[in-house]
């Protein structure tokens, strides 16, 4: 019987694998490291979390089917507790996701997970380590076609201190414990859920909202973006960590050249669910150059008065930082596999469309990402903080 210990239960993905796998009756116990002060404090945060995927009487019920152990990841190796001696498996989902935490971000993503793979290595029964990492540690001067393989690399330019400190982490798996089990999945962007739609997150949604109320891309119409959705993620995660063989020890879960998105497709779905004047003309704009003209229509669109609107700007500007890269990652890997290509965004953006509230909103619900400017940052770090990779 598996016995599988999932960190991260209480973040948009891991709510996505409990909403999936529980309920199964498959015999399998999920095992949840929790920040919590008791194990009841534990299950109320998982079923808050499971209430943005379901109704919240079966969001507590689905809570009371998982094992919670009060902890956190980067102080697993002194955690003795003998619940999680006995784990087959380890998902591992949870990060400081931050952009703009620096030394923080890298302690906890890093360091913590360093400090969780010493203690897999004392679970006699552990037959894979999942580590799920991201597939933008290509950084800013990858090629718009990106292979698993060529990354981590000592040179890529990286945009936000998080990707340096996800870079890092595998290749310090790799070089500390080359007899774990380790599996590594890079998810590319992940944008609300096929059929819930903005419902259980609307991270990243609201970027996509802003661009098309602002009317501004900062790249051509033909360059693509890489985006797949929570359930589709949660579900190729939980096939990787349960596929008795797999073929290789890393696996970017991508939208790839067959399901990736024009600008051009994702304006043409804008306007199919949100009918404006049937054009839906967009300006092309420089985003180091054009830094005034952003702001201008910002106010004209959003207004610029309070805080939370000036770090909506502050996070539009880095995002499309990300959305200039042109990049998609591959993902022939996972279809060798046997595993189902990610749902297309055009297909199931109406969803998340229909039940979106206001895109300052949405914003304000990913706002913990933007709030820690580091201290050493840059006047330039509105554009994105450009790092130099220490792995
Ligand atoms: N979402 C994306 O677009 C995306 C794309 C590529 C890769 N990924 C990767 O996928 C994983 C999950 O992402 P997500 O979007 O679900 O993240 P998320 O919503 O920000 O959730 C992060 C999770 O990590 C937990 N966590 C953070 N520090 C912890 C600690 N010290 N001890 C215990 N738990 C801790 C959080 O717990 P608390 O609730 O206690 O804070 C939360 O459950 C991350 O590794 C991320 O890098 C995400």
């Amino acid at each position: 019987m598996a016995r599988i210990l999932l960190t991260g239960a209480t973040g948009l993905i891991g709510g996505a694998v409990l909403h999936h796998v529980l309920d199964r009756d498959d015999g399998t116990t999920w095992v949840c490291l929790v920040r919590c002060a008791n194990v009841e404090q534990g299950r109320q945060r998982i079923a808050q979390r499971l209430a943005r995927f379901t109704d919240a009487f079966t969001a507590q019920r689905l809570a009371r089917q998982v094992e919670i152990v009060p902890g956190d990841f980067t102080c697993a190796d002194r955690d003795m507790d003998p619940r999680l001696d006995n784990c087959t498996h380890v998902l591992h989902l949870a990060a400081d996701t931050s952009w703009w935490g620096d030394e923080r971000v890298y302690r906890t993503n890093h360091d913590g997970t360093l400090a969780l793979a010493r203690r897999a290595q004392a679970m006699p029964s552990l037959q894979r380590f999942l580590h799920v990492g991201t597939a933008m540690i290509c950084g800013a001067d990858a090629p718009s076609l990106v292979t698993e393989t060529a990354y981590p690399a000592a040179e890529a330019r990286h945009i936000v201190a998080y990707t340096v400190s996800k870079a890092a982490t595998e290749l310090s798996l790799a070089e500390h414990f080359p007899d774990l089990p380790v599996v590594v999945a890079r998810p590319s962007i992940v944008v609300g859920h096929a059929s819930l739609g903005a419902a259980p997150s609307s991270s990243i949604l609201w970027v996509l909202r802003a661009a098309d109320a602002l009317r501004m891309l900062p790249c051509a119409p033909e360059s693509h973006v890489d985006i797949v959705p929570a359930d589709w993620v949660a579900r190729t995660l939980v096939d990787l960590l349960m596929k008795p063989d797999l073929k290789h020890s890393l696996y970017h879960l991508s939208a790839g050249e067959h399901g990736r998105t024009s600008w051009a497709d994702v304006i043409a779905a804008f306007e199919k669910a949100e009918p404006s004047d049937g054009v839906r003309r967009f300006r092309r704009f420089d985003l180091a150059r054009d830094r005034a003209a952003l702001r201008k229509r910002f106010a004209e669109v959003f207004g610029l008065d309070g805080s939370l609107k000036q770090a909506m700007l502050r996070a539009t500007r880095a995002y499309y930082a990300f959305c200039a890269l042109d990049l998609t990652f591959t993902n022939t890997r996972l279809l060798d596999e046997g595993f189902a290509p990610a749902p297309s965004l055009p297909d199931y953006l109406p969803v998340c469309l229909a039940n979106s509230g206001e895109i300052v909103e949405q914003f304000a619900d990913d706002i913990e990402m933007f709030t820690t400017l580091p201290a050493r940052v840059p006047a330039s770090a509105e554009d994105g903080l450009v790092m130099a990779a220490t792995a």
